[in-house]
Parts: C-alpha cells; structure tokens; sequence
C-alpha cells in the first residue's frame, strides 16, 4: 500500500533547518559534537528517502554565517562531519545525487574549498536529486552578495539599472538556477527563520515539528508532507 506521501504530490524542492542536536546531546548526557555527528547521520538518511519518494531538491543548512561563534572544538567538529562527507562524495555521485554548497565558501579551509569544487564538478550532470549544503550561510549576506554582482556589472555598463527585476535577483543569489522551496522544515520546537534562505521562502509552506533533529525520522518527513499537502497555496491569489 503506497503511503500518503506518494497517493498525493510530493513536494519539488524542501528546505531543512536541522536544529536540535546539542539538545538531543544534553539529554543523553553526552558531548555536543555528539548530536552533530548523529545530526549528519540523519541528514544522509533524509536525503536518500527525498530521493526516493521523488522530491527533486532538498536544501539543509549544516552552518550559518553566524556559527563561528560557537566554541572552537564545535565549530571543528561540524567541519570534520563535511570533510567526511566530501571525501565520500563519490557515494552520493554514483546515487546520480547533484551536489550544491550555498554560502560564501572563502573563509573555509583550502582543503574544504577543494573538496567541495570536486563534488560539484563531479555530480553537476546527476539528475537524480539536487542536495544544497547551505555552509558559511546567511540569507541577508546571500541578497547582499547578489545585489553587489548586478551593482558590478552595472558600474561596468553592462546591465542598465533599469533592466533588474526579480528573476535577475535571484539568478544572482548562491541559490542561481534551483526552484524555490515548496516546504521548509525546522524541527527541535523552534519557530524561526534565523537567517535562511530569505529570498527562496517567500512562498513556501512552513512545518515546525517538535522532534529533535538527531531523532527525526522519515515518518517525520512524511508527516510534514501531510501537512504540506492539505495547505491550500494561493501564492498570493484567492
Ligand atoms: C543546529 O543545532 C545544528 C547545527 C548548527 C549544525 C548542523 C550540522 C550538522 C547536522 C552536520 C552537518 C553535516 C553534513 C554532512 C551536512 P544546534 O546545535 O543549534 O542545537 P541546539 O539548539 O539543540 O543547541
């Protein structure tokens, strides 16, 4: 029997806040790193179920702009759970998965940078299920950065000023190319946006749901497409 997932239409594109995993840490009584190496788990086996029930697109965010200021061994340890699955990026090659990184990558370590150029390179012809990694992110820097490209060009004399309209916006955001999100999920209770993907969400339905990232489980994707599917999107129309 086909779950309610698959009877109706499944979103294109989801948008994942993974939140909870020092939480999800506490409560065991273990360190914080060990709710982000969990956390990675967990988004892997997200990615592979998207994959599955035919979602085209997920983005999740793994670190924002505004993480480095957590403790130096956390912030390490988010980027070892990224190194290692960079270096197992051929995994998700061979899955026909595409991989995308949005953020400004610069203050990333060179090694970090490489990897992440090489999984590009090497999965953009994959059309099975495009997975955004949003690293060093934030969306205000995101609108920033797209609007300074077109201000360049335009200082150079190739785009009239008067000629810029949404779609050139958003062409220019990390995001260039990708459908917004239809959903955005953010787990762990909390019911904000902190800085994701302003632009992209405009439109899309929001589903907070009370389980903790570590925990959250493909029964919990499908419940938040079952919510997804019984809103009624007017995109601004009645
Ligand atoms: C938010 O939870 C989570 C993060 C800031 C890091 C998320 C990163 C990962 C899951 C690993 C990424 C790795 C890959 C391969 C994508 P929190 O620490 O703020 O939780 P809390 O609110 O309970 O403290």
């Amino acid at each position: 029997m086909q779950n309610q997932s698959e009877m109706l239409s499944v979103p294109q594109h989801i948008a994942i806040i993974m939140d909870g995993n020092g939480r999800w840490a506490k409560q065991r009584g273990l360190p914080r790193n060990a709710g982000h190496r969990q956390g990675a788990k967990v988004f892997e086996t997200i990615c592979d179920y998207c994959q599955k029930i035919g979602v085209k697109y997920v983005t999740a965010y793994a670190f924002s702009t505004e993480n480095w200021k957590r403790p130096q061994n956390e912030v390490d340890a988010i980027m070892d759970l990224l190194r290692s699955y960079l270096k197992e990026a051929a995994k998700q090659v061979k899955r026909n998965v595409c991989l995308r990184f949005l953020g400004d990558r610069t203050p990333l370590a060179p090694d970090v940078q490489a990897l992440i150029e090489q999984a590009e390179r090497e999965s953009a012809a994959n059309t099975g299920i495009t997975v955004c990694i949003a690293l060093n992110y934030g969306g205000r820097a995101e609108i920033v950065h797209s609007a300074r490209a077109l201000a360049e060009k335009a200082a150079k004399g190739q785009l009239d000023p008067a000629r810029i309209d949404e779609g050139m916006l958003a062409e220019n955001l990390y995001s260039g190319g990708i459908p917004d999100p239809d959903l955005m999920i953010r787990p762990s209770g909390e019911k904000r946006l902190s800085n994701f993907l302003l632009w992209q969400l405009a439109y899309a339905e929001f589903v907070f749901l009370d389980v903790l990232w570590p925990d959250f489980t493909p029964a919990d994707l499908d419940e938040a497409i079952r919510q997804f599917q019984l809103r009624n999107r007017r995109f601004g129309g009645i």
